[in-house]
């Protein structure tokens, strides 16, 4: 299993973000290759989550000023996609499926499995900071219904056992 954990930044340390050389370079190759700026803003957001693991008020601003727009529209634009964290994420963001394809497969059973065994609701993190349960729509994997996203993997086809496989491989890593 490849998952990588998720390394959230603390809310201190990107109160106030400079984008540094690395990013700015990263920026720079990006932007080469969008028509104009604003459409570069999806990707840097991602790469800044990529980087901090989160986009805290500090990141929106720093996106903002290097992309010439104002904090509010990049902040609208991230509080539109679920797949960018406005706070601290936990280590493994599990994003469960809850359209009609995946709910009729096995994702409400799944759901029913996932609250109980973390002791969570969506949009809650497990009290060690390990799990954060997510419902999102459609993940465009309808085909292999039920799906849960965890950080940047797909995980297809998954039942209650094989699911709990999964959090057990996880859980195993601390
Ligand atoms: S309905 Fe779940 S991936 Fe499309």
């Amino acid at each position: 299993m490849s998952t990588r954990p998720i390394v959230a930044a603390s809310p201190d340390s990107i109160a106030v973000v400079t984008l540094d050389a690395t990013m700015e370079e990263r920026i720079t190759e990006l932007l080469r290759r969008y028509p104009t700026t604003r459409a570069a803003l999806l990707p840097m957001l991602w790469l800044c989550q990529e980087r901090y693991g989160w986009i805290s008020p500090g990141v929106m601003r720093a996106v903002a000023s290097r992309l010439g727009e104002s904090p509010a529209f990049v902040e609208g634009v991230v509080s539109f996609y679920t797949m960018y964290h406005t706070r601290p994420p936990a280590r493994y963001v599990l994003q469960v499926c809850t359209t009609l394809s995946c709910a009729y497969c096995g994702g409400r059973e799944l759901v029913e499995h996932l609250k109980g065994r973390l002791g969570i609701g969506f949009g809650e993190k497990t009290p060690d900071g390990e799990f954060q349960l997510m419902a999102v729509q459609c993940l465009g994997a309808c085909g292999d219904a039920p799906v849960v996203q965890i950080n940047d993997d797909y995980y297809e086809n998954l039942d209650v056992t094989s699911l709990d496989k999964v959090l057990d491989e996880l859980a195993g890593r601390r």
